[in-house]
């Protein structure tokens, strides 16, 4: 074992510095003033600087430090850092430039062999998050967890590792946020405080010693950096936001047709439907069974033609098939695209099709081998694919994935042209298939935007995919875990994603796929799949009764498109994720600004983007009252568009409110749970875009768009629209709006603004409501021309109609 603590050179580099303890060597650079590169070898030069996370102009990006030495450090400062390196102990501190510490070694830097773990000090307000979708509580405080892609079926709380390694966490204490990229593939290891109080520390069985820190201090400047370092999620297909019907599996043909017209029949709105692994002949990827399909192409357009967009299954393993006129096994062969034992030989692992061999997708031309396997299915008309199983699941082998001896050929623009075991390539395995099938499909179709839905994955394998949770179960508790995972996903680069809505293991109770189905309508992916040999789980099944709650909800997701489409082209510009925990919006919510998502009271709550907030139940199938606790004093219900009433004005019998409730922000409301509905509040102060319902987002909506005003300070709202499917948005096809409100006692003033991009709207005129602001006068004038108002609508809202003017408008109430 050796320990690092004896510093013996240093020397500045324009952009950081370089420090030598022996023969080990640390590397500290600059890429921006608010993010650093660090780097350690323990022998011998750096290792290469290659990177499948961390996008290579980001990489490549430097700014100009000034060196600063004292006698007990080395360091420099950048606008925003000091960077500090102790002399003695070469311990590494970062801190902020009113000297706040963000990051400290805690003790040596600790190598054992090709391994390595870095040490680093926490305070007892500091509060952990990200690593993706691992189980558990949002904050990772007290917790460790392993990074080794996982096919983890019927996962349960306390299961680790998963599918997914991300690499990335966030640090956060009393509003300063930082963030810390490992970037590592080999089987990592992060422990926040479990194994020693007071210490975080992170490393792994092999591999470099690289990792980034992003200042915020605001943690949505950690997110947006982490998006600048690992890249942005592509803006999605219009109709991936909608309702998609899944299930392991549907066939035959007539099954799947069966279901898409019970959908339409019912007038449940719906986008997508699922084809599982039982339309492949004997599960082998890339092939249609004939008996249960035998119009494959048929039942596509059928669909298409109903306005169902279908997401096929292709699995990374493919059959080994040897003279069988299995293409991609032959094709594959011919091209030498397959991992290797160590001795030269194909290796062959069994998974559904049997024995199967396995591309080696960190090879660039296997990726664009693999690519070309869509052609059939793309040019039929499949929308979009899903490549499950890649962490990879093997089925015959001990780990139960591909042996750490395998070998991999990586060539890649970037790398050295060399070998690496599976042991190096695992974790990235999943996400250069879904590179592979995205990059694939841009290729056969250069004008269209791709779906990919990836199981396993890596830190920037947002750039690629959207993504879920894997093989979750039909429980109240599996519901309740959802909410974090999608927010922790969220924080590390993946905005779109889901969990199987109702489980995948086991039968929802009704109750269940019913309150399922009303959460998920407010997250990203909004997928109902279920296992073979479960209980049927669409939305009708359970009774009418059932089905008509669902079917709300349901509708409710298609009023909301244009905002959720809105929020979609953001985080496609920002990386901020759809699904966001309170804090992210609302880092000083409470007087010692803890993040607010800890509290027990909001603890299941979370934010649809920055307007929405969904409070379901605790526990969700909890029969008590229960608080909802509000990040900021003013809110409207969703619902009824009132005003949610201060503490003073609520009544308190029997109130489980925290006692602090009544004396000081934040809000806090006291709700019942029922089956039929789910707390859901606006922001004071938003703007919504809403849309008639449609049955699919291919059906033009009729009639007005609604703008739900809501009054309060700093009123504004977006509304962002293009074709739903193609690039034209980049060549400016888009139609942007914006639109802002001021709300005074004599008069309310709503502006629109002229519409950017050349996209035309589907509406020609403008419905607005306005909550929380009464007219004494009931008259209206638009630029100027004034007429009498006339009361419509509901009673919570003043309702006013304006046709829509391409040149921007203004409104006056009085
Ligand atoms: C495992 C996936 O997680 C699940 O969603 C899928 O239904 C089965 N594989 C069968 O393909």
């Amino acid at each position: 074992m050796v320990l690092l603590d004896h510093l013996t050179a240093s020397a500045s580099l324009p952009n950081g510095i370089v420090v030598r303890e022996n023969a080990i060597e640390e590397e500290i650079t600059a890429l921006r003033d608010d993010l650093l590169r660090i780097r350690i070898a323990r022998k011998g030069p750096l290792p290469e600087d290659a990177s499948w996370a961390v996008l290579d102009d980001a990489r490549h990006s430097s700014v100009a430090v000034t060196p600063e030495t004292a006698e007990g450090h080395v360091g420099f400062r950048t606008r925003l850092l000091h960077v500090e390196i102790d002399r003695s102990t070469m311990a590494l501190t970062i801190r902020d430039l009113n000297g706040n510490a963000l990051q400290q070694d805690a003790r040596p830097t600790r190598f054992e062999g090709g391994a390595f773990r870095l040490y680093k000090a926490f305070s007892h307000e500091e509060h952990f998050f990200g690593l993706g979708d691992k189980t558990g509580p949002l904050d990772r405080i007290n917790q460790s967890f392993t990074l080794w892609n996982t096919d983890s079926y019927r996962f349960q709380e306390s299961t680790d590792p998963l599918y997914k390694s991300i690499p990335f966490f966030m640090s956060y204490r009393a509003g300063r946020a930082i963030g810390v990229l490992l970037d590592n593939t080999w089987r990592s290891s992060f422990d926040f405080g479990k194994e020693l109080p007071g210490v975080y520390s992170f490393g792994a069985v092999d591999g470099p010693v690289d990792y980034y820190v992003l200042y915020g201090p605001s943690p949505k400047q950690v997110v947006e950096s982490y998006a600048w370092l690992t890249g942005k999620p592509p803006l999605p297909p219009l109709w991936t936001l909608g309702f998609q019907q899944s299930r392991y599996s549907y066939y035959p043909q007539s099954r799947v047709l069966e279901i898409a017209d019970h959908l339409r029949a019912d007038h449940i709105p719906a986008d997508a439907i699922y084809l599982d692994i039982d339309y492949q002949e004997k599960n082998r990827p890339f092939t249609i069974d004939r008996e249960r399909f035998p119009d494959f192409a048929g039942m596509i357009a059928k669909l298409k033609a109903e306005d169902f967009h279908v997401v096929a299954i292709t699995d990374l393993h493919i059959a080994m098939l040897p003279g069988e006129n299995y293409a991609p096994y032959d094709s594959g062969t011919a091209g030498d695209h397959f991992v290797k034992n160590p001795d030269g030989s194909i290796y062959t692992g069994r998974v559904w099709p049997g024995p199967s061999v396995f591309p080696d997708f960190v090879r660039a031309q296997t990726r664009t081998w693999w690519g070309t396997l869509y052609r059939d299915f793309y040019g039929m008309g499949v929308a979009g694919f899903w490549n499950d199983m890649n962490e990879p699941s093997v089925f015959d082998t001990v780990s139960r994935t591909i042996p750490e001896n395998v070998i991999h050929r990586i060539d890649e623009p970037g790398f050295t042209r060399r070998t690496a075991t599976h042991a190096e390539i695992h974790n990235v395995l999943g996400m250069e298939n879904s590179r592979a099938t995205f990059d694939g499909l841009k290729a056969l179709n250069p004008n269209l935007r791709p779906f990919v839905l990836t199981r396993a994955t890596y830190a920037g394998g947002q750039r690629y995919a959207a993504t879920w949770t894997g093989d979750n179960s039909s429980s109240w508790n599996h519901l309740r875990m959802t909410t974090p995972m999608l927010e922790n996903l969220g924080l590390s680069g993946f905005a779109f994603s889901g969990a199987d809505v109702g489980g995948f293991a086991g039968t929802p109770t009704p109750e269940l796929l019913t309150k399922w189905l009303e959460v998920a309508a407010f997250q990203p992916v909004d997928r109902d799949h279920s296992e073979k040999g479960t209980g049927d789980q669409e939305p009708w099944i359970g009774g009418p009764e059932q089905e008509s709650i669902r079917r709300r909800f349901i509708e409710e997701r298609y009023h909301l498109l244009p905002y959720l489409y809105t929020l979609a082209e953001e985080t496609s510009r920002t990386g901020l994720p759809m699904v966001r925990p309170l804090f992210l919006e609302f880092p000083d919510a409470v007087p010692d600004r803890h993040p607010i998502d800890v509290d027990p009271e909001a603890s299941s709550e979370f934010l649809l983007g920055r307007n929405l907030l969904i409070a379901p139940p605790h526990y969700p199938d909890e029969l008590d009252h229960y608080a909802v606790e509000f990040p900021s004093p003013d809110w409207y219900d969703y619902w009824t568009g009132k005003k949610v009433p201060k503490p003073q004005e609520q009544s308190v019998a029997n109130s489980p409110l925290p006692a602090s409730a009544t004396d000081r922000a934040p809000l806090f409301l006291q709700v019942h749970p029922e089956l039929a509905s789910l707390p859901v509040y606006v922001r004071a102060g938003s703007i919504l875009p809403i849309a008639p319902v449609v049955q699919s987002v291919h059906e033009t909506p009729r009639g007005p768009l609604t703008l739900r005003i809501y009054a309060g300070s700093a009123c504004e709202g977006e509304l962002y629209l293009d074709d739903g499917n193609s690039y034209a948005f980049q060549h400016g096809a888009y139609l942007r709006m914006k639109f802002t409100c001021e709300a005074a006692e004599e008069g309310f003033h709503l502006h629109v603004a002229a519409h950017e991009g050349s996209y035309a709207a589907w509406w020609k005129e403008i419905r607005a409501e306005v909550y929380g602001w009464t007219p004494r006068r009931n008259e209206i004038s638009v630029n100027g021309r004034t007429k009498p108002l006339v009361a419509e609508g509901s009673s919570a809202a003043t309702v006013f109609i304006v046709p829509d003017d391409v040149r921007g408008f203004d409104v006056e109430l009085r």
